[in-house]
């Protein structure tokens, strides 16, 4: 059974603290929708779909709760007020503001009590929880399909190997994953040779979360730095046959443009550079079309100190011991320092986005995502 960093029943979340990972495993109750920005916040949970999944559920199970007032009219009022806040918590993956108009739009339109506004914020909390597992299995067959051409006995004969960044699995969504979901997939058909992963620099989720779940999995896979995908692709691109680099989205605009992990447009140029496919893997929940191009997406910018410093349990006799946790400085520490968290990849350097209603290939050089969408409803 593969990771599960979000567990919910009505009335209680536990979110995997993704900052302890991978050595230890402990889940925080989170009740409230303070305590969900606050996780958000602090990337305890991060990866674009599970940011919206437990802002979204926190509400709910605060709302079990919660004295809401005694019309609709005041429950609109109270919600409204909560996921503005949580609004606030993370900038540039867009699934969080899609899921805040989704529910906001669902509690309008209930014509009746406060108590019925509650129960279909709920309703809609929870379905965006099942519809992004159901997302990430189609998107793992759909790109698994696009890379090997389905199930097929000749797919099983010509394994591919592949590289992916950050950490877009089971820990970034509600299961499964989208990139690393492909991988699954891959993997899952007898298709997948070896998987790559970056470490990920300065935050590490490719090193600390991506090894941990390929290594949990059974998936063949060898980490490097991020400065060795050049070499990687040089040296291996023919033994290994370095088929594709996959990677997830925080917000793919109405262009193609993507924003994704920092490091994510070098990997994109390399990928062109040595005739590798670049493949983007989205939810359409990560699908913003208010936005036309890439250089209108804000970038969050993150404490200097990601770079500057690194914390980690110690390694006793060649032990991981838990119980010690040193934070270590990198550099000198009067050192000025640029840290976006993303980057944003230029649509021409994408070869086709991952969808779980398909696989989107450009016409002409564009991706054309507004007809997509119109024509699959
Ligand atoms: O800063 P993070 O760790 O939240 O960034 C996550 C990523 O960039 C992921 O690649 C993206 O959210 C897709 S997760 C399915």
């Amino acid at each position: 059974m593969s990771l599960q960093a979000i567990r919910y029943t009505r009335g209680s979340l536990d979110v995997l603290d993704q900052l302890r990972l991978p050595h230890e495993h402990h889940y925080d109750a989170v009740l409230t929708s303070d305590s969900a920005f606050d996780c958000i916040r602090s990337m305890r949970v991060r990866g674009a779909p599970a940011i919206a999944i437990v802002a979204a559920l926190a509400l709910a199970v605060e709302l079990g709760q919660a004295d809401v007032g005694g019309t609709a009219a005041e429950a609109v009022t109270y919600i409204d007020h909560r996921l503005d806040h949580l609004f606030e918590s993370r900038p540039t993956a867009v699934d969080l503001g899609n899921a805040i108009t989704l529910l906001k739009n669902t509690i309008r339109k209930v014509n009746g009590s406060a108590a019925a506004v509650v129960s279909a914020y709920v309703d809609e909390a929870e379905a965006i929880l099942h519809r992004d597992l159901k997302s990430n299995l189609a998107i793992g067959r759909n790109g698994a399909d696009w890379l090997v051409g389905g199930v097929t006995p000749t797919a099983m004969l010509n394994p591919i190997s592949v590289l992916t960044h950050c950490n877009t699995g089971s820990l970034a969504t509600s299961g499964h994953g989208t990139a690393l979901g492909i991988i699954r997939s891959l993997h899952e058909r007898g298709a997948l040779k070896h998987a790559f992963c970056t470490e990920t620099r300065p935050y590490n989720q490719g090193s600390r979360l991506t090894a941990f779940e390929l290594v949990y999995e059974n998936i063949p896979s060898t980490l490097i730095a991020d400065s060795m995908a050049a070499a990687l692709f040089q040296t291996k691109k023919n033994s290994s046959s370095i088929a594709a680099v996959i990677v997830g989205a925080d917000r793919v605009v109405r262009n193609g443009d993507t924003a994704n992990k920092i490091g994510t447009y070098q990997l994109a140029v390399l990928a062109r550079h040595h005739g590798i496919k670049f493949v983007v893997a989205a939810p359409t929940t990560s699908i913003d079309l208010q936005t036309p191009t890439g250089s209108q997406i804000k970038i969050e910018e993150r404490r200097q100190e990601e770079l500057t410093q690194i914390s980690g349990p110690l390694i006793i006799r060649g032990i991981v011991d838990t119980s010690t946790t040193a934070r270590v400085a990198t550099a000198d520490q009067r050192i000025d320092v640029w840290n976006p968290a993303f980057d944003v990849t230029p649509h021409d350097l994408i070869d086709v986005i991952v969808t779980e209603k398909g696989v989107i290939e450009k016409i002409d050089g564009d991706f054309h995502l507004t007809e997509v969408f119109e024509r699959r409803g």
